[in-house]
């Protein structure tokens, strides 16, 4: 069956929440599926034209957040409620504060966040790349100093389901099982 080109699904797709303030001080927070690792310490976003684009404008910054199976309602509020007309952060009942590196709001009841200065943002492609200058873990998500996703519990968007998805358990070891294929030592 051929898909038509619009309708294809990219899998897997994340689940970030974007925190910023305005001009102001006040803080909100938007969901985004479009976002990727784009080198070391630096994430990049595609955006369209929302209260969170304005605000990376004016600041220069933004925390992004991952959202987990614990705070799953509260990304999916995040992506459907502007904040140019309603104040997220107190109508779903987040505490935030001002994170220690960059002009961004932190969102306590995420347990994983990064903390980003806005390196550039295209208003023409919706394109935000930010320099990732820190990143705050909750100790309860940590094992031997690293995050531990079994215990982050991480969430996916299903842009085929409109859903979110929990990630599984680890099925492999990266950088080192293809190596038996590559030195022919596989056994099938
Ligand atoms: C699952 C999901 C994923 C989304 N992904 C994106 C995205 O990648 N880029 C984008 O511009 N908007 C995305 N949105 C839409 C914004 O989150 C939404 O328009 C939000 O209200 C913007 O908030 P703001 O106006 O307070 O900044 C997504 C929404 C949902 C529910």
């Amino acid at each position: 069956m051929n898909i038509n080109g619009k309708q294809s699904v990219i899998t897997p797709e994340g689940v970030f929440i974007i925190g910023t303030y305005d001009e102001n001080g006040k803080a909100n927070a938007m969901n985004a599926a479009w976002g990727i690792q784009s080198d070391y310490g630096e994430i990049t976003f595609f955006l369209a034209k929302h209260k969170t684009t304005e605000n990376v404008k004016k600041t220069g910054a933004f925390t992004v957040a991952f959202g987990t199976q614990k705070t799953a309602t509260l990304c999916d509020y995040f992506g459907v409620e502007t904040g140019a007309k309603a104040d997220k952060i107190k109508k779903s009942g987040v505490h935030v504060h001002k994170s220690e590196n960059v002009n961004a709001p932190i969102i306590e009841e995420f347990p994983l966040t990064l903390e980003c200065k806005v390196k550039s943002y295209d208003d023409a492609t919706g394109i935000l790349v930010g320099e990732v200058v820190n990143q705050i873990a909750d100790d309860a998500i940590i094992t031997d100093g690293k995050v531990d996703l079994d215990k982050l519990q991480p969430i996916m968007f299903d842009a085929s389901a409109g859903a979110y998805r929990a990630i599984g358990p680890v099925v492999g070891k990266a950088f080192h099982d293809g190596l038996a294929i590559k030195n022919d030592t596989a056994e099938w």
